[in-house]
């Protein structure tokens, strides 16, 4: 299989995660903390030292302040939910994912939150234009550091900025640019940082964290056990307990612990500049082949992460290319709308969708020509 959809999630994985995972379940897969015995300490130090690791990549305030979650999805879940008061005025994009839309506009629709969407133009958001929606009453501005439809990586920094000067809070989704794009917490002013561990830090599927940076206090909506504390009658105030009842994946969170080993030895940005010189030959193959092909929003290589859409001729759905390519060629891509709807609208390739390839650190230029050699045997055979 040539696997092009690094980012839904990483395949494969580098070999030490593998490695790491298949000895920590061999020996020392027992409940971290809760037992004092030498296995709940040694998976009690793989949440410490995961803790640590995050922070040395990201230089947040220190590692109390991550917590894990299953995915990027719940620590978005985490953070909004945990955040926003009633009468609160939130602003967000039109290049999110449905992981922050559907949270914001259920609480949108239940009348408790004023929402603002701020448009893109070709994929890039303008911040004058988010700076500008920003109110007295701006409690929340959550967005994406890089879109996942299109790849494209939005100007965080003077909107960050803007949001605390403001008194409002940053939440930042850096599922698509954790790992590969630098993100340093002591001098960009973000308050919570969301992101999988299972896309490119390499991690598992049912991996993620949530950066709570000092200034916020999350109400939490799951309470349980911690493991440590056992005598308070409601949950510890303490970070990271009092957002991590239950049991947490330590089997996976030792697989993102060798993950994140692996990004920081080979350095942040790796990946990207490799993925988007690969991307690169499908955006010079694209404009070859216009007459049929096109690709969406804006192709900017210092701007963009290892995600592209592509257009299809007229006449050929996404969903069947996708089949097409999965069954006779054995390439796995993702078609549709990518849980992103409002952007495809925007795009006008609403319900239908696009062709999203996103290759990853293992993907080689051979691996895009016979993408991209495919491609030209379907519409060829279909056209
Ligand atoms: C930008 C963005 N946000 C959030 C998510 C949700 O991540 P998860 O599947 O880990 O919940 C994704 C997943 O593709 C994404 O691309």
């Amino acid at each position: 299989m040539i696997y092009l959809d690094n980012a839904a999630t990483s395949f494969p994985k580098p070999e030490s995660v593998y490695q790491a995972m298949d000895h920590f379940a061999r020996h020392s897969l027992a409940n971290p903390g809760r037992s004092g015995h030498r296995m709940a300490l040694a998976s009690e130090r793989i949440l410490d030292d995961t803790r640590h690791l995050l922070n040395t990549l990201f230089q947040g305030e220190s590692p109390d302040r991550w917590v894990f979650t299953l995915n990027c999805t719940d620590a978005l879940n985490m953070a909004i939910k945990g955040l926003v008061n009633s009468g609160d005025h939130v602003i967000t994009s039109d290049l999110e994912h449905n992981s922050v839309s559907r949270p914001l506009r259920a609480l949108e629709k239940l009348g408790q939150i004023r929402l603002t969407r701020v448009e893109s133009h070709d994929g890039y958001l303008n911040p004058e234009e988010v700076v500008a929606a920003i109110t007295p009453e701006t409690r929340l501005v959550v967005l994406t550091h890089a879109a996942n439809v299109l790849g494209t990586v939005q100007p965080i920094e003077p909107i960050a900025h803007a949001v605390r000067a403001a008194g409002g809070f940053m939440l930042l989704d850096a599922a698509q640019s954790a790992g590969v794009i630098d993100i340093n917490l002591s001098r960009l002013p973000i308050d919570m940082l969301a992101f999988p561990g299972h896309k490119a830090l390499y991690g598992p599927t049912g991996t993620g964290a949530l950066y709570v940076g000092p200034r916020v206090s999350l109400r939490p909506w799951r309470e349980g056990g911690t493991g440590g504390d056992s005598s308070t009658e409601t949950q510890p105030d303490t970070m990271p307990y009092k957002l991590e009842g239950g049991t947490p994946n330590v089997l996976g969170l030792a697989g993102l612990k060798a993950g994140l080993e692996w990004v920081l030895q080979r350095g942040v940005e790796a990946s990207r500049i490799h993925e988007v010189q690969l991307l690169q030959t499908v955006v010079d193959w694209v404009s070859d082949h216009s007459d049929l092909w096109g690709i969406a929003g804006a192709w900017d290589p210092a701007r963009h992460v290892g995600a592209l859409s592509l257009r299809p001729p007229q006449g050929l759905a996404p969903s069947e290319l996708g089949a097409i390519l999965d069954t006779s060629f054995a390439i796995a891509i993702r078609p549709g709308l990518h849980c992103a709807p409002y952007i495809h609208k925007r795009l006008g390739s609403f319900p239908d969708g696009l062709l999203r390839i996103s290759p990853g650190p293992f993907n080689t230029e051979s691996d895009i020509d016979t993408f991209l050699s495919a491609l030209s045997d379907i519409t060829d055979s279909l056209i």
